[in-house]
């Protein structure tokens, strides 16, 4: 029988047998929703809601260390469950919760590099219900009318998390596991990586390029060829005066972003490897022997991130990146990814020299690569001495990591806001880090399953995600990079990465056309910073997500479970991407509302499906009726200027709408130093009435001089008031604008 805990008025906390779990959720906070209940009857679990049983309890057992509990929501639909590949909609899916590095993301891959145990059950007409099971072992689901949830464990520890809404569930969510905190503005911007970039010139080179091409771009970044043979924390010979290559960097306005593997290099003469030894920081083997691991630098051991002496030993060990104007860090290879070991490797070699190639052992060698996770045979031991397998642990092992980073942050830049992108993570990732979705290829179907699975991760709590623009493995021509560009300007982390031996896939690679069409949409970019940070804001503080599922606009709506190749960037701005090479048109559902296409004004009825020309320098973009749209003036990077044009666009007659601004850079916005600014625009008979106020006023701000531009004034507007006052206006034959002063106003 589970024991059964009200956390507030929309939580149960529903636990098992005797779960093990090191990761604790932050408890209990407020809740209003009185109309939930939890109720055993005949043994089993009820969750009911306004009288109506909405899950159910069919079984739950233990059968080889796997404890399953079974429920039932009757025609549910499956979203969520962190980064999986596949369509949005997970109904009728097995999936595992397993951190893992398997690159070749076939469409039926699982597990992938994150885990997030954690969905929401949709259906129309119904309270959409989330289950987050909060165990750190690996889990398992099996979704259908029943569904199952499972764990490598003696117990399960279940959330049950009522919305009705879907993104009501989310919010809830992150106010369980964290959520995300405001990130730099520079991270915002465009951001040029490639596995390769292997001296100081050549990463200059490339900075430079981008300022020469008119190519807005706010970070470079150094993936593991800026090390000494790898050994993290160090800099290679090519890299040999990384200060002086920072400052070059810094006066040609670009930020610094280094990869950090975990494995580090077995090296006597290697600082790092002797002070991680000196404090017995790495994990052990069933011997009690450090665990040793083929990665990158060759052999090496992993640090223990369980313990919280061994998280500040890694934290302090930045030192050498932050002392030498480093400005974010790249964890990569977190799952953590191990390619081979001793053991496997003698026993092949020893096979093959006595000519015996045990096929067996070689297929055992070759799964390394797919599905080795060394789940029993890794030991981690946590503060309080307790032993716990690898496989307990596993899954938090990157998001462990991630903290000691942002520890790091604290250490050596105090009152900065960190920037962390990861690749591995578990359920509260967005507390500490960014995440992008690994090694994709340069493939149209990435191009186009990159937005499920971003959606996903983001009705998963993950707001801050982006893929590798262009795709990793393969070679990526023009038309895809152009295209590929276009969608992820609009994706919350923008940028472009490639792996070694592919072709080159900056901006410029493929001539003219294509470097155009890429400059004009981090312009867009750029110029819709604004709106962006705004909807950061908006997902820093109710968790819900930046980039979103139509559905968020009506769950009642079953037509838009299974619409995967649009998506919503904040609440005003719909995108549809195009996803196959030489097409110049797509179809395009539009959902509940009307739509303006932001090219040239048409306007589109909802619950329609059209057919939208998007010629290969386009994408489909389109504005909600009646809202406003916050640009500026693109720059080469985020807040070159001191000083910005503020740009109102107003779709329709009547529109409210939010504008978030701050430093930028530190963490005084959580003492209030932000403004919030709310805009409101009505319509009269013969003219308008525009209404600013300031909802929160406490930073000096950076927007001065405000445009606003009415797209589409009918020609007889006489008059226009701003906040109560008759205020000056000029119509150009095709927009009304009106044009003041932010001070004046506020
Ligand atoms: C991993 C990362 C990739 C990186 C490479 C080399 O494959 O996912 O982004 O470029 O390692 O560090």
């Amino acid at each position: 029988m589970p024991t059964i805990e009200k956390i507030n008025g929309s939580i149960f906390k529903v636990v098992y047998g005797n779960p093990t779990n090191p990761v604790d959720v932050t408890l209990p906070y407020e809740d209003a929703y009185s109309g939930l209940k939890c109720e055993e009857i005949n043994g089993k679990l009820q969750v009911i809601d306004a009288g109506k049983t909405i899950i159910s309890e069919k079984d739950s057992k233990v059968d080889g260390g796997i404890f399953s509990v079974t429920f039932s929501y009757e025609n549910a639909h499956f979203f969520g469950f962190g980064e999986k590949m596949g369509y949005l909609d997970k109904r009728g899916k097995h999936f595992k919760m397993q951190n893992m590095d398997n690159p070749l993301h076939t469409p039926d891959l699982d597990p992938m590099y994150i885990s997030i145990p954690f969905f929401i059950a949709v259906s129309p007409k119904k309270p959409a219900m989330g289950i987050f099971a909060n165990s750190t072992s690996y889990t398992f689901f099996k979704t259908g009318n029943d569904f199952d949830v499972s764990a490598k464990d003696d117990g399960i520890e279940l959330y049950l998390i009522y919305g009705p809404k879907v993104q009501d569930v989310v919010g809830k969510f992150t106010q369980l596991v964290g959520k995300m905190e405001m990130p730099p503005a520079w991270s915002l911007g465009y951001q040029q990586s490639r596995w390769s970039y292997s001296t100081a010139s050549e990463a200059l080179d490339i900075a430079k390029k981008l300022r020469s091409d008119d190519i807005p771009c706010d970070v470079i970044y150094l993936d593991i060829d800026y090390m000494d043979g790898y050994r993290v924390f160090t800099w290679g010979e090519n890299f040999k005066n990384p200060k002086s290559f920072s400052q070059e960097m810094k006066k040609l306005g670009f930020k610094i972003v280094t990869i950090i593997d975990p494995g580090v290099k077995v090296d006597e003469n290697y600082e790092i490897y002797k002070s991680g030894k000196s404090l017995d920081a790495f994990v052990k083997d069933r011997s009690g022997k450090d665990f040793t691991g083929y990665v990158w630098p060759g052999r090496c051991n992993f640090p223990d991130f369980l313990r919280s002496d061994v998280r500040e030993w890694w934290a302090k060990s930045h030192k050498s990146l932050f002392e030498n104007g480093v400005d974010g860090v790249w964890n990569d290879m977190n799952e953590p990814a191990i390619v081979w070991t001793d053991s496997k490797t003698s026993k092949v070699f020893e096979l093959m020299q006595k000519g015996e190639i045990d096929f067996q052992i070689l297929g055992e060698a070759k799964a390394f690569f797919a599905q080795e996770d060394f789940g029993d045979e890794i030991v981690h031991k946590d503060d309080k001495g307790k032993i716990w397998p690898h496989f307990k642990v596993r899954n938090i092992y990157a998001y462990l990591e991630a903290m000691a980073t942002k520890q790091a942050f604290e250490m050596y830049k105090p009152n900065k806001r960190p920037f962390i992108l990861t690749r591995a993570g578990f359920a509260g990732i967005q507390k500490y880090a960014a995440v992008w979705t690994g090694d994709n290829s340069s493939w149209w179907e990435h191009l186009e399953i990159e937005m499920p699975i971003s959606m996903g991760l983001g009705m998963s709590g993950v707001a801050f995600t982006g893929t590798d623009v262009g795709g990793f493995g393969g070679n990526a021509d023009g038309e895809l990079l152009a295209r590929w560009t276009e969608m992820g300007a609009f994706f919350p982390f923008f940028r472009n990465h490639s792996a070694i031996g592919t072709s080159r896939q900056e901006p410029w690679s493929f001539g003219k056309q294509i470097e155009d069409t890429i400059r004009k949409y981090i312009k867009l970019r750029y110029a819709l910073f604004p709106y962006i940070y705004t909807a950061f804001y908006f997902s820093h503080k109710d968790g819900v997500p930046v980039m979103r599922p139509l559905l968020f606009l009506d769950q009642d709506n079953e037509n838009l479970y299974s619409i995967n190749d649009e998506f919503l960037f904040g609440d005003s701005i719909l995108v549809a991407p195009i996803t196959r090479p030489n097409a110049t048109w797509r179809t395009v559902y539009i959902p509940k509302g009307k739509w303006i296409d932001m090219r040239n004004g048409n306007l589109y009825e909802e619950d329609h499906v059209y057919k939208i020309d998007a010629p290969l320098d386009e994408i489909p973009i389109f504005i909600k009726e009646n809202s406003m749209i916050f640009k500026t003036d693109p720059a080469n990077y985020i807040f070159e200027k001191e000083k910005m044009n503020l740009y109102v666009d107003i779709y329709g007659q009547e529109a409210v709408g939010y504008l978030y601004e701050d430093d930028g850079e530190t963490l005084d916005y959580k003492a209030g130093k932000y403004n919030l600014y709310e805009f409101a625009v009505g319509a009269l008979s013969q003219g308008y009435t525009i209404g600013i106020k300031a909802l929160n006023h406490g930073y000096a701000g950076k927007y001065k001089k405000v445009q606003m531009n009415f797209l589409n004034a009918p020609r007889q507007i006489i008059e226009v008031t701003l906040n109560g006052k008759k205020t000056e206006s000029h119509f150009d034959g095709k927009t009304l604008k009106v044009e003041f002063e932010m001070e004046d106003v506020i």
